[in-house]
């Protein structure tokens, strides 16, 4: 029988919604929905064309041969596919994704290598052995949304350091450094996205690559690299991974989202081999062992099919977009407007005429049937409210132009008001709020 005071037999839809409130663990606090959650369920509405959500176009996946290579592996290795596995993930696996990593300069050993549920999950693993309370997190400005939401979940301190065309700034990064060192905070990881990044599309040079591994080597700050996008550039360039320079300074992250599917949820770490240790036994602890079955239809596709030619499909379909989405922008954007040409990948960073607030703008933008993501969801610290980002992986090139269109009609329109009534704007929101996954 349920206590009469106990959070349980408390009624519902009383003054408190969740009775539990009292109860949960001090880290749960990162755990906040974003306030514009609500707004991305409109935005999912089929009049709205959405240039907010991340999602890969797997629509131009062969389908029909992916029927038929998971019908043959379910058939040819059913009793292994359906089974549990090894907490590490499945071997061949681990030596399909060395080759993939070696296209970007890595050479990594299998044993190193931990399959995960998705990118995502490596991202957790790695922050939940290496951040206690109050550690900080380095991360650029802006940052991937998804790892804001992890490093926040385990009472991470973020700390921005400042990005240009070329990536990450050494001499803030330096600067950052030196200056939290004084404070005697414990800086345990910087976490980059360095190839065609999310969210400002920008790809850190090679000499800022090797610049940003031997600042933090210095300090003896692990190098966390995020790296989904590395196999869409739009000229079929893979820029070598920061990983490829040191095997022991970097935790490499890698993940067949964009490249395969991401409904199958395969992703990985290659980490030096301690570290990798403690990833494997992390991972059994969270989930005892990656999905079978998804591991082996990855196995399966990279040994039957193509994929490298599906990989250049997918380019050009981005590549098609993305200038669907820069055409668009010159023709119809007002003066004042900025944004990143990315050579790869999913994003461009659009930046608003001065005065000009994406995320007070986000409602009039829905209501005008466009949705964006604010700049704001990639700070941990309210900045970001001149920006947002523009998704153009998702959507047809003449949805895309018409996206366009009606943005810009609104930023024409907050133009005006700001002309009329000046650019007083309500002050950010006190914390950071976790993203809807749509955002990501
Ligand atoms: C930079 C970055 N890292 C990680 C992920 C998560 O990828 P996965 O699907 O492998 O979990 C994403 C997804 O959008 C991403 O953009």
């Amino acid at each position: 029988m349920t206590p009469v005071n106990s959070p349980a037999a408390m009624p519902r839809g009383g003054s408190r919604l969740d009775p539990w409130v009292d109860s949960y663990a001090a880290r749960s606090a990162g755990l906040t929905a974003s306030e514009i959650r609500a707004l991305f369920a409109v935005a999912s509405r089929p009049e709205v064309v959405s240039l907010a959500g991340g999602m890969p176009f797997v629509s131009a996946l062969p389908l029909d041969i992916l029927a038929d290579t998971v019908a043959a592996m379910i058939r040819d290795r059913g009793a292994v596919a359906l089974q549990y596995g090894s907490g590490q993930g499945d071997e061949h696996l681990r030596e399909q994704i060395c080759e993939v990593m070696q296209l970007s300069g890595i050479n990594g050993h299998p044993d190193d290598v931990v399959v995960t549920t998705g990118s995502q999950m490596a991202l957790d693993l790695v922050v939940r052995i290496f951040c206690d309370p109050g550690d900080v997190v380095l991360v650029e400005s802006p940052s991937y949304v998804g790892a804001l939401g992890v490093f926040r979940s385990y009472q991470c301190r973020i700390v921005h350091v400042q990005m240009d065309d070329d990536g990450l700034s050494p001499a803030a990064l330096t600067e950052t450094i030196d200056r939290l060192t004084e404070q005697g905070a414990r800086i345990k990881l910087l976490y980059t996205v360095p190839t065609y990044q999310n969210p400002s599309g920008i790809t850190a040079s090679p000499d800022r690559r090797a610049e940003m591994l031997q600042i933090a080597a210095r300090h003896n700050i692990l190098v966390l690299e995020d790296d989904p996008y590395c196999l869409l550039g739009f000229d079929g360039h893979v820029p070598q991974a920061i990983r490829a320079l040191d095997d022991q300074a970097v935790v490499y992250l890698g993940s067949f989202s964009k490249t395969i599917a991401a409904g199958l949820r395969v992703g990985w770490a290659l980490a030096p081999h301690g570290v990798r240790e403690k990833l494997v036994l992390a991972a059994e602890a969270a989930v005892l062992c990656p999905a079978n079955y998804a591991q082996l239809t990855v196995a399966e596709y990279l040994d039957t099919q193509p994929w490298l030619d599906q990989v250049k499909v997918f380019r050009e379909l981005y590549r098609e977009r993305r200038d669907a989405l820069l055409g668009a922008m010159a023709a119809q954007f007002p003066a004042g407007t900025t944004w990143t040409v990315p050579e790869g990948g999913f994003y461009s960073w659009v930046t608003l005429p001065e005065g000009l607030d994406a995320t007070a703008m986000l409602p009039r933008a829905v209501s005008s049937l466009v949705a964006y993501v604010p700049g704001t969801g990639f700070y941990s610290d309210g900045q970001g409210r001149e920006s947002l980002r523009l998704s153009y992986c998702y959507p047809e090139p003449e949805r895309i132009v018409e996206g366009v269109r009606r943005l810009a009609g609104v930023i024409e329109s907050e133009l005006d008001v700001a002309h009329t009534f000046g650019t007083d704007h309500v002050q950010p929101p006190p914390g950071p709020a976790f993203p809807d996954p749509g955002m990501s």
